[in-house]
């Protein structure tokens, strides 16, 4: 059942599972999950028992899309429909555990490219449905924010989410699972979409962010004086736009990449600098605002290690927790929709007849 919508302009909201009273609820169809994450670029599929144990995970990243330098959304649409059959039974032989066993399914419904979504679903009530088994739907940005839960056990509450990848810029109140507060997001481009686009630049190849990250490590972060966009800005909001056209101006006179291996360098150390800014800035801001005693990271960028480490040290002037995802569950996998599939059975949910997919954060329920 759904709360009343609050005043203000950014209300808190609540996820869509089902009151446990709701009738048909099966309690123990949390049991043993199989959560699938078609979302974008990413194949993945993991086997949780009991909400918690994570017996089997797999990623399947699909190589096909560095040929093009990004994603092509129905080559991703064709390798899901190509790579889930086999990593399930890979998944389910991993876990030690026979199709039957499985008690429920959870399947990444919102937000992503539409076409990706809509082979998990169709497979995912195909699958249920052979097997009798309820399957629920699960939001992909709602997930990430917990995603860290899976190794550092249950987060304190209130906490802070920072999601960086490369579809998504957002700062989350997480007061509790299921209560969530907008406090920002990207105006434009997210920050991964930022890393990409400057490493193309670059001729640095995709994705963008590791091999920025690398190149960085050897360059000054001072060589370029790259604009922090909305750094001084009284609200939580980010844009990184800007600053992938300030650097493609400065690489402008030089030419086409190769670049030359110094200059290289201290471009990406100067524009990984800059996006670090106003990412970090922006969380510590939120941190303080909230009185947060925690905060949790989760998408791609999250993988960074700078960005971990500033982070990291503004947590700890502030006594609050960091809880950083291993790589593996920072990026899209199936680990963390499983779980979220899981706390939704356990508080009620059931399977959705009308279960389909939504491409916008905005119009799945959550989100700004
Ligand atoms: O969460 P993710 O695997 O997929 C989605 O975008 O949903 O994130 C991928 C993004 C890409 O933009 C990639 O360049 C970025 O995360 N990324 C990084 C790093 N590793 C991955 N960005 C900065 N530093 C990294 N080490
Ligand atoms: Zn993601």
């Amino acid at each position: 059942m759904s709360e009343p919508a609050r005043p203000g302009a950014r209300p808190a909201r609540r996820d869509t599972a089902a009151d446990p009273a709701s009738q048909g609820a099966r309690p123990d169809a949390a049991r043993m999950v199989l959560g699938i994450e078609t979302s974008c670029d990413d194949t993945s599929v993991a086997v949780l028992g009991e909400g918690t144990r994570l017996l089997a995970h797999r990623i399947a990243a699909q190589d096909v899309h560095r040929l093009y330098g990004g994603v092509v959304p129905e080559l991703a649409s064709r390798a899901h429909l190509e790579l889930l059959p086999g990593l399930i039974a890979e998944a389910i032989a991993a876990a030690g555990i026979a199709p039957a066993d499985l008690t429920a399914i959870a399947v990444t419904r919102a937000p992503g490219l539409v076409g990706s979504l809509v082979v998990g679903v169709a497979f995912a009530k195909a699958y249920g449905l052979a097997l009798g088994i309820p399957v629920v739907g699960v939001n992909h940005i709602e997930a990430h924010l917990h995603a860290a839960t899976l190794e550092h056990g249950p987060a304190p509450f209130p906490a802070l989410a920072l999601v960086v990848s490369g579809g998504h810029t957002e700062l989350v109140e997480v007061r509790a699972v299921g209560e969530y507060r907008w406090l920002g997001s990207t105006r434009d481009d997210a920050a991964g979409e930022a890393f990409d686009k400057v490493a193309k630049l670059l001729g640095l190849g995709f994705p963008g962010g590791p091999a920025i990250e690398s190149r960085a490590a050897a360059g000054r972060a001072d060589a370029y004086d790259f604009p922090r966009p909305m750094l001084d800005s009284p609200d939580l909001d980010f844009s990184f736009s800007g600053l992938k056209t300030a650097v493609a101006l400065a690489l402008a006179p030089l030419g086409e990449p190769p670049f030359d291996e110094r200059r290289a360098a201290d471009v990406a150390a100067s524009f990984q600098a800059a996006v670090l800014d106003c990412l970090t800035a922006k969380t510590l801001r939120a941190l303080d605002a909230t009185g947060a005693r925690a905060l949790t990271l989760g998408g791609g960028v999250a993988c960074n290690r700078a960005l971990r480490e500033r982070l990291a040290a503004g947590c700890a002037a502030r006594g609050v927790t960091l809880r950083v995802p291993s790589p593996r569950l920072c990026a899209d996998n199936a680990a963390m929709i499983a779980q979220l599939g899981a706390w939704q059975l356990a508080r009620g949910a059931i399977a959705d007849p009308e279960l389909d997919v939504t491409a916008s954060l905005e119009e799945s329920g959550l989100g700004v």
